[in-house]
């Protein structure tokens, strides 16, 4: 709580209670890639965001169960060399209702609070799910090649707590 409020107090009201970083964060394709309704992951290739190739399909397990599993190809660690597949432990699609890739902000800000579309989570809950998921703290190390998501896990998360703070507004 007091670290909050010399955030607040630092930056001002308007960044320590805005969704905004979060929506950052979110948005980027590195969260974004897998956070997808259908089962069809995606990649950004030359800054475009297109069809994962090879015709992959998650299917209803989201891990590819049903056709070629994901970890397949994905593996614990990133493959070291670059066009390589990614990786990190349990590599699979969220379910659905956890999907955001090409939402707003004020869409993804209402399902990141909704309890049905969010694992039943706190947002205190969310916040550290940022820090401790593998697939999460990937979006931070992603390999060579790729750019990383925006600031660090441990930012994102404290932007939540702060967000969560000012009565977690959607913009
Ligand atoms: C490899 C695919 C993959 C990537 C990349 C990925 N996620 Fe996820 N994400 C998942 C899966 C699978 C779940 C469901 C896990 C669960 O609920 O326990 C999930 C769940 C979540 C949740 C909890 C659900 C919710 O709506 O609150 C959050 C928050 C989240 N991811 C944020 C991120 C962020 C931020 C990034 C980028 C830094 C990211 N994810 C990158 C697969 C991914
Ligand atoms: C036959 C091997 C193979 C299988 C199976 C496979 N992938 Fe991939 N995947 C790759 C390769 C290779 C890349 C890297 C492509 C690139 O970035 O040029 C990749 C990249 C990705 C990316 C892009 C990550 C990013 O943000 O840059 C996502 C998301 C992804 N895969 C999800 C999945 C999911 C989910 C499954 C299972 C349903 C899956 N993949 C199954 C080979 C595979």
């Amino acid at each position: 709580m007091r670290a909050i409020l010399l955030a607040f107090l630092v930056a001002g009201p308007a960044a320590a209670q805005s969704f905004d970083p979060v929506y950052e964060a979110f948005s980027h394709p590195r969260c974004a890639n897998c956070h997808v309704e259908n089962d069809v992951p995606l990649w950004s290739v030359d800054g475009e965001i297109v069809p994962h190739g090879m015709a992959i399909r998650a299917g209803e397990s989201r891990m590819g169960i049903e056709t070629l599993p994901c970890e397949t190809c994905h593996r614990a660690q990133n493959a070291p060399v670059q066009g390589g597949a990614p990786g990190a432990e349990g590599w699979a699609l969220p379910p659905p209702e956890m999907a955001w890739s090409g939402r707003t902000a004020t869409e993804i800000c209402e399902q990141i609070k909704d309890p049905e579309r969010n694992g039943g989570r706190t947002l205190a809950e969310v916040a550290d799910h940022i820090v401790h998921d593998p697939l999460v703290v990937w979006g931070w190390a992603p390999g060579e090649g790729r750019a990383p998501a925006p600031d660090t896990p441990q930012a994102l998360a404290d932007a939540i707590l702060a967000w969560e703070a000012a009565g977690a507004p959607c913009p």
